[in-house]
């Protein structure tokens, strides 16, 4: 592949395809390897420069995926390892980038060591590659300490001997499903330098490394203390995660053309996210802050600004990510009163003003479209996907909406098969009469790819515009000035001398610059006025 820019990864559009949802080319009603494959020119149309596959590996999918028993092995309703490596390379011939998901933290119940673990006796050399304790209490029928998992519940479950008698306990910060790993376990470092390196030889251009910041925890696990230090949290961003990713790059560097370690970093302590793109770390890390703002130009400026530097101190890129598959659709969030994200706050039945949303989603994609560093699109936001939130209990999934006993709506909302074409479900996602693994709601036919083509006012088109405007206004190397001149309530910048960015999240209109023209804009500009709740791209 040619380079037009080096190293890319410091200012792609990176396309996140969350597979079962992605196209189902067997009409199982699943996504897999070779409904992307035959939307490889949808992708390429859109001009995005990779792709990141969220977890395709063989796995019971206790919670999406991120529970992988084998991770050389391709999940049989997606397809195969062949066809995993075919579309790596026939993705590359159409310069697009492939990025894999590896999940070092935990492994599914079903992985072998986990098995062989349970198979074997307490102080078993089996065991010592997970987190096994006795229980607590006279008993030792309470959890060895008091972590909660971050799906709420304990972050412990109780084994069974052989004999039928209740055993030990083991930890897992996710669900019971997904048993932790013991990174101060030798086994466990060279497994996964292997597991890198066998993706890298298949051709992946980067690895997104899955919850990145809670591999390493104190060793005597201690409760969690009231108060807190940097660092000193049990399992969180504790200093030594940082030996690992210091090893992992040191693979990464040895295979030419640009591979790239993207961290998964949530961090209770913003001003800690550096250290994981220090040089000889992670390439880049997602820039979750900027995700969850509210629609509020201070907010959303300060975390802009607080980002730059924090980045630019150590040397890396930013990045800008609205989205994912663990959180709610920009359309619906920011379109209610809250227009924050947090996992706590997640709620069935809060009223939302679609209609708004997807304006503020679409003057969103213009801001972070012109931010400098890489951004990241999860699928269905280029189409102005909401969240599905009617779904049928029946149908839900995830294990977030269980473990919370219901009161979470859960991460299936936002996970919905994509719409394609047609007027009624599976919307082209599978063939006619297949029923995709989540119903898709029957007002997303105005949303489907087929419908938003010949528009050119679709959120389709919008995203199109706004990647290939990018491209082509060569922003790179330009930093970032703010623009005061509009006043509170606007967000507006200049990347060089020519390019300006205004974007209006208040309600009334604002006058644009007589100087300037508009060459994009999320909503209809009339005249020289930039309604509430549109953005606008400007060339002086
Ligand atoms: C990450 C993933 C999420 C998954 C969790 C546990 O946060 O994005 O989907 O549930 O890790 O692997
Ligand atoms: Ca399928």
């Amino acid at each position: 592949m040619t380079d037009r820019r080096s190293p890319w990864w410091q200012d792609a559009v990176i396309y996140q395809i969350y597979i079962r949802s992605f196209a189902d080319s067997n009409g199982d009603g699943i996504g897999d390897l070779e409904g992307v494959r035959t939307r490889l020119g949808y992708l390429k149309k859109l001009g995005i420069d990779a792709v990141w596959f969220t977890p395709w590996y063989k796995s019971p999918i206790a919670d999406g995926g991120y529970d992988v028993e084998d991770y050389r092995e391709i999940h049989e309703d997606f397809g195969t390892l062949e066809q995993a490596e075919a579309l790596i390379r026939e993705a590359g011939e159409l310069g697009i980038r492939t990025i894999v998901d590896i999940v070092p933290n935990h492994v599914s119940e079903r992985h072998p060591w986990f098995r062989a673990a349970l198979a074997s006796r307490p102080g078993s050399p089996e065991r010592a590659r997970f987190w096994f304790r006795s229980g607590r209490g006279p008993r030792g029928d309470e959890r060895p300490n008091s972590w909660d998992s971050i799906f709420q519940g304990e972050a412990w479950s109780r084994t069974t001997d052989e004999d039928g008698r209740p055993g030990e306990w083991y930890l897992h910060l996710f669900a019971t499903e997904q048993p932790d790993l013991n990174w101060n376990h030798p086994d466990v470092r060279a497994e996964h330098e292997a597991i890198i390196r066998f993706w890298f030889d298949r051709g992946a251009a980067g690895i997104r490394v899955d919850s990145a910041a809670l591999l390493v925890k104190a060793p005597d696990l201690p409760d969690i203390p009231v108060h807190i230090a940097a660092g000193e949290h049990p399992y969180e961003d504790r200093d030594d995660v940082h030996d690992i990713y210091r090893s992992w790059r040191k693979v990464a560097d040895t295979y030419p053309g640009d591979r790239a370690l993207i961290g998964e970093v949530w961090v209770p302590d913003p001003s800690r996210l550096p250290l994981y793109v220090r040089p000889g770390e992670f390439h880049s890390a997602f820039n979750f802050d900027f995700m969850s703002q509210p629609w509020d130009a201070e907010a959303m400026s300060t975390s802009i600004q607080s980002t730059l530097d924090a980045f630019d101190a150590v040397g890396a890129p930013s990045t800008w990510v609205l989205s994912n598959h663990d959180v709610t659709r920009p359309v619906t969030r920011y379109g209610r009163e809250d227009t924050g994200f947090a996992f706590a706050r997640k709620r069935f039945g809060i009223s939302t003003d679609l209609e708004l949303g997807r304006s503020r989603a679409r003057a969103a994609a213009l801001i972070v479209g012109a931010l400098p560093g890489s951004l990241y699109i999860y699928q269905g936001d280029e189409l102005g996907l909401p969240e599905a939130e009617d779904l049928p209990p029946s149908v839900l999934q995830d294990p977030m909406y269980f473990r919370s006993a219901g009161v979470d709506p859960g991460r299936d909302g936002c996970r919905v098969p994509l719409p394609w074409s047609g007027s009624h479900p599976p919307f082209g996602f599978g063939p006619k009469g297949s029923s995709p693994w989540l119903p898709q709601p029957t007002e997303w036919a105005s949303l489907t790819v087929d419908a938003q083509e010949p528009d050119p006012a679709s959120t389709l088109n919008l995203y199109r515009r706004m990647i290939r405007v990018r491209g082509e206004t060569s922003l790179r190397g330009k930093p970032l000035k703010w623009d005061q001149s509009f006043g509170a309530g606007v967000v507006a910048f200049t990347r060089g001398a020519e390019f300006l960015c205004v974007a209006n999240m208040a309600g009334a209109a604002v006058p644009l610059p007589e100087s300037h023209r508009v060459i994009l804009a999320s909503s209809d500009v009339v005249g020289t006025s930039l309604p509430g709740n549109t953005a606008a791209w400007l060339i002086a």
